[in-house]
C-alpha cells in the first residue's frame, strides 16, 4: 500500500531561484530512481511538501529532508496509508502560487500569511483532502 506525507518548513534566508531549481532537478532524477511521487509548493518562503511511495522509502527521504540546510522548523503533519497515489503521474510536481491560492485550496477567508494557513491545515487536518485536490487541479491547470 502506498504512503503519503505531508510537511510544511521555511526555506532558509537567502536561498535563491537557483538553488531552488537545481534541488528541484535533482529531486526528480532521484525520486523516479526510488519510486516517489508528490508535489512541491513554494509560496512565501514557505513549503509545503506531499511525498508518496513505499513506506521505508518515504521515511527514508523524509530523514534526509529533515538534514537538509537548505530549510528549517519542519512539522510532518500527516502520514498516512493510502489506497492510491494521487500524483501518481509526477516525481515531484512543482507549484508557486500566491499565499490567496493556498488559503483558498484549504477553504480560508482572505487576508492571512502562509504561516497562519499552514499553521490551520495542521491543527485541522479534514482540509486536507480537499487540498489534495485543489492541488491536482491547479497542477492540470498552471
Ligand atoms: C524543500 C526540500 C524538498 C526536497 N525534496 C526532495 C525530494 O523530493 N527528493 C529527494 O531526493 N530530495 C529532496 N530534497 C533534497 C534532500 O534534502 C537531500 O539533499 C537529497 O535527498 C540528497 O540526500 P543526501 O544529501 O543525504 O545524499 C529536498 C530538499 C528540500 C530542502
Amino acid at each position: 500500500m502506498p504512503f503519503r506525507l505531508i510537511y510544511s518548513s521555511e526555506a532558509t534566508p537567502g536561498l535563491a531561484t537557483a538553488d531552488l531549481e537545481e534541488m528541484l532537478a535533482e529531486s526528480r532524477i532521484r525520486n523516479r530512481v526510488c519510486g516517489i511521487t508528490g508535489v512541491l509548493v513554494f509560496v512565501d518562503g514557505a513549503f509545503l511538501q506531499i511525498i508518496e511511495g513505499e513506506k521505508d522509502d518515504v521515511l527514508g527521504l523524509m530523514e534526509r529532508i529533515e538534514r537538509d540546510p537548505r530549510h528549517r522548523s519542519i512539522k510532518v503533519f500527516h502520514e498516512e496509508e493510502v489506497d492510491e497515489r494521487a500524483f501518481a503521474s509526477w516525481n515531484m510536481a512543482y507549484l508557486s502560487p500566491s499565499t490567496e491560492e493556498v488559503a483558498r485550496w484549504v477553504e480560508l477567508e482572505g487576508g492571512t500569511t502562509i504561516g497562519s494557513v499552514l499553521s490551520s491545515v495542521e491543527r485541522e487536518p479534514g482540509r486536507l483532502p480537499g487540498m489534495v485536490v485543489n492541488i491536482l487541479k491547479a497542477i492540470a491547470n498552471p
